[in-house]
């Protein structure tokens, strides 16, 4: 019956890489293969609550290597998992931009630019970890020429040249909310972020803009000994461990227990539609985690994301304004106590 086609899942079958599903998934780990069209070895990592519009791919630069050029009518947000390289990014007057990354840098590929990445070790393996709206692209066209030898030039997405070279451009909205635009981060463990107390004391953020795209991308801190508020959302938040150690507590509504998810450099979840989470640092210095998704403040996409990030509670979003004032955040007041309680059994196991 040739109905319930899935052009993306088609489309991924057919690059014959493998396929890793399930809650969540440690990047470092992740099993590749050679992956033909990169000419490096990859693989696509499908979590339960990437929605409709997001995926996640690996690739590993051998030592040396080089991937093939690649353009394409996507966005893809890369973040550098391990190991020291450059990207080349080609201007449509034939000129390039590189840059040059290490472990943590995160930068998109500005929208169907063509690009080589090129490992710079001779002896180390990079592995780059990325986030893509290619489930979006794909299954909206369903034609791979359209998406992958298209040569219109998206000039306006290239941004100032230097911000390439790891510059950028502050704007202030209000806690929560600031926006760093840039195209390239050199190290996600070391920008400095905003304060943004009302999500838990001694939380931090800061809210990035790649390469004008509709990818959300934020980074977050919370300090040693303590957790960020829960909250819900719809799905394809792609929530990653850049720095320290902690875990995750994910519910429904009405659940009698939590799910819980560990996690340290690298791993990835993303919380199901509309499934409240908590974020909890349980090591002995500041946690830091990036979330990629589709839809963004300047570019919300979806009703959905609208909600979330800016049009509840006076602004600040559903995901900071109380379940109690029609938001989705649940106030440190309003937990279970059983939250706090089975957050001091954990500290208790490391300190
Ligand atoms: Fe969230």
């Amino acid at each position: 019956m040739d109905i319930g086609i899935d052009p993306y899942l088609e489309w991924v079958k057919g690059e014959g890489v493998p396929v890793i599903e399930d809650f969540g998934v440690h990047l470092p780990e992740v099993a590749t293969a050679p992956w033909p069209r990169y000419g490096v070895d990859g693989a696509a990592v499908h979590l339960k609550g990437r929605g409709d519009f997001v995926s996640m791919f690996v690739l590993d630069l051998p030592p040396g290597a080089a991937s093939a050029p690649q353009r394409h009518l996507y966005e893809e947000v890369v973040y550098v998992l391990s190991g020291r390289g450059s990207t080349t990014i080609e201007r449509g007057d034939g000129g390039t931009h590189s840059f040059e990354w290490g472990p943590r840098s995160l930068f998109a590929l500005p929208l169907n630019s063509a690009y080589r990445h090129f490992n710079g070790s001779g002896s180390a393996r990079a592995r780059l970890a990325s986030t893509t709206n290619l489930p979006a692209v794909l299954n909206m066209f369903h034609n791979e020429a359209f998406v992958f030898a298209n040569p219109f030039r998206f000039d306006e997405r290239l941004g100032e040249p230097n911000h390439f070279s790891g510059q950028g451009r502050f704007i202030p909205v209000r806690p929560g909310q600031h926006m760093w635009e840039t195209n390239f981060i050199p190290d996600l463990g070391a920008i400095e972020l905003k304060s943004w107390d009302e999500r838990g004391k001694g939380s931090k953020n800061l809210m990035f803009i790649l390469a004008d795209g509709t990818m959300h991308a934020h980074l977050s801190e919370m300090q040693a000994g303590s957790y960020k508020k829960a909250h819900r959302h719809g799905p394809d938040f792609h929530v990653m461990c850049v720095r320290g150690e902690g875990y995750s507590l994910l519910w429904y509504e009405g659940d009698p227990d939590f799910r819980k998810v560990p996690w340290r450099y690298g791993t990835v979840f993303a919380p199901p539609d509309r499934m409240f989470h908590q974020h909890f640092n349980t090591g002995a210095h500041p946690a830091r985690y990036l979330a990629t998704a589709f839809g963004s403040l300047r570019y919300p996409f979806t009703e959905s994301k609208r909600r979330a990030l800016m049009s509840a509670g006076e602004g600040q979003g559903a995901v900071a304004t109380s379940v109690k004032l029609g938001g989705d955040q649940i106030e440190f007041e309003d937990q279970s106590p059983r939250i706090h309680a089975l957050y001091l059994e954990e500290l208790a196991k490391n300190f």
